[in-house]
């Protein structure tokens, strides 16, 4: 799978730092200590373990988190589990129109329903069963962002008291999400939690912003932006690239054959089975099998595969966004417009604009979180792919001298930036070292860098 090459977004992933070192290694040494990892769920803060950086005060945090845990982007066939993502009631577009400023009773629930034709005159064998679209929250995943908004309630409002009990002013937040229902329902399921009581005035609605998908800049828009799928060529070209897909060419092979799939993308990359086969893992599914020609048994995904598969991806990604010469030129097109609204954001309000902006949540995608931890040349413990529900804060201090400094959280812990390349300590970076960081990764001129 081309990363850039597909529009739906979840299963992509990237990885990258500042760093330039030529890719001089291979899959069977790309061994980093995942033993604390787990893709299922992601590490939350915790009030206990955070404290407040000692005689500065808070002024703005940004959140930027994947959604939490959906059902798989990739589509096999043969898949007879059942995925639910009923139970837990959204609440997004709930009235017609008008309806809310009328306060109409009786507002419309969305039902997905996946029925059941017995083969007559329906579409039955092409999907599973259950109540989930393609790549759609699942009511685990609801409950993943409803854990990090208390977890961030239990910090923000009851131990620092900086943001409001109650949400009564929608300029406390700003909220944005991709155009993909999951990212959405994840940011309603964080916030029903962060804010169970809210009463905005004057108006009733809270905006929730999202670009269009022809402008998106959360992810590689390889669309607006026709260079990433052109470097992305460059970089798969060179031997080290090409020696690692022909290694594991054996392993992909089998697994199309289990999977019973063929289109071109599941001969691009690891990508795909990550995604299809740890979505099963984290729903206790068995792993996918099928019957061996006409013999009795069945051929079936092994747990050395997943770890495998697991590792491939890793890989695979941390070569494009990473390892390879021309890894910062991708990530720079890849997410620098989105670092650029970050650091704006930031600038603005020590600017003293937007002064009442508190927490600004963005919710987007493994791709969203892993090139933003590249620019930030995250360790490689907390490089791997991040997990469902994955949470990168940023937040904004000021001193007592009135300089600002920035420290960033992911997944409950202060980042730690890779050995090769200690830029700052991310507990208290100064806020003129982070931005000169940042801008390393920002274009200039996104239009003409975008050109091929
Ligand atoms: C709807 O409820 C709000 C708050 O209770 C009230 O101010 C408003 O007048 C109501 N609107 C209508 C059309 O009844
Ligand atoms: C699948 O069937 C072939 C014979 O058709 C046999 O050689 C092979 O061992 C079988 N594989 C498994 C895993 O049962
Ligand atoms: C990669 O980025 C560097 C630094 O901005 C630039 O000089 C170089 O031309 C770029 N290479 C390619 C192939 O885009």
């Amino acid at each position: 799978m081309q990363i850039a090459r597909l529009s739906i977004i979840g299963t992509l992933a990237t990885l990258a730092t500042a760093s330039n070192s030529a890719f001089a290694t291979d899959v069977e040494h790309y061994a980093i200590d995942d033993s604390s990892y787990t893709y299922c769920n992601p590490g939350y803060p915790s009030a206990q373990a955070y404290a407040p950086l000692p005689g500065a005060t808070l002024e703005l945090v940004q959140a930027v988190v994947r959604h939490g845990d959906r059902t798989p982007v990739n589509y096999i066939p043969n898949n007879d589990n059942e995925w639910r993502c009923d139970e837990v009631e959204q609440e997004t577009y709930l009235h017609g129109v008008g309806e809310s400023e009328k306060n109409t009773t009786g507002s419309f629930k969305q039902i997905i329903e996946i029925p059941k034709w017995n083969q007559k005159y329906g579409f039955e064998n092409r999907l599973w069963s259950g109540s989930c679209e393609e790549g759609e929250l699942t009511d685990h995943g609801k409950h993943q962002h409803s854990t990090l908004g208390a977890h961030l309630r239990s910090i923000y409002v009851d131990k620092l008291g900086y943001l409001s009990p109650e949400l009564s002013s929608a300029d406390e937040i700003y909220l944005r999400t991709t155009h993909i229902w999951r990212t959405k329902n994840s940011a309603e399921s964080l916030l029903g939690a962060l804010w169970p009581k809210r009463g905005i005035t004057p108006t009733s609605s809270i905006p929730l912003h999202t670009f269009p998908s022809r402008i998106e800049t959360m992810y590689g828009n390889s669309g607006a932006c026709p260079r990433i799928n052109a470097l992305i060529d460059d970089i798969t070209k060179t031997d080290g690239y090409q020696r690692f897909m022909k290694d594991q060419g054996p392993l992909m092979a089998r697994l199309m054959d289990i999977l019973s799939v063929s289109e071109s993308h599941w001969k691009e990359g690891w990508g795909g089975y990550f995604d299809v086969l740890n979505s099963h893992q984290c729903h206790q599914f068995n792993l996918p099998c099928k019957k061996n020609g006409t013999q009795s048994t069945n051929l079936c995904v092994t747990a050395a595969d997943l770890n495998q598969v697991n590792r491939n991806a890793n890989y695979e990604t941390a070569y494009k966004f990473r390892d390879s010469p021309l890894s910062q030129n991708l990530t720079r097109l890849y997410i620098g417009s989105f670092v650029g609204t970050l650091r704006d954001q930031m600038k603005s309000h020590i600017d003293g604009h937007s002064k009442n902006l508190k927490f600004a949540l963005y919710s987007g995608h493994d791709s969203t979180v892993w090139p933003l931890l590249g620019v930030l040349g995250a360790s490689d413990q907390q490089s791997l792919w991040p997990p469902y529900a994955s949470n990168l804060l940023y937040e904004l201090w000021k001193q007592q001298d009135g300089s600002h400094v920035v420290r960033v959280i992911y997944n409950g812990q202060v980042l730690q930036t890779r050995d090769s390349e200690h830029w700052c300590d991310l507990n208290a970076c100064p806020i003129d070292q982070f931005f000169k960081r940042m801008e390393e990764f920002i274009p200039s001129d996104i239009t003409s860098e975008c050109a091929v």
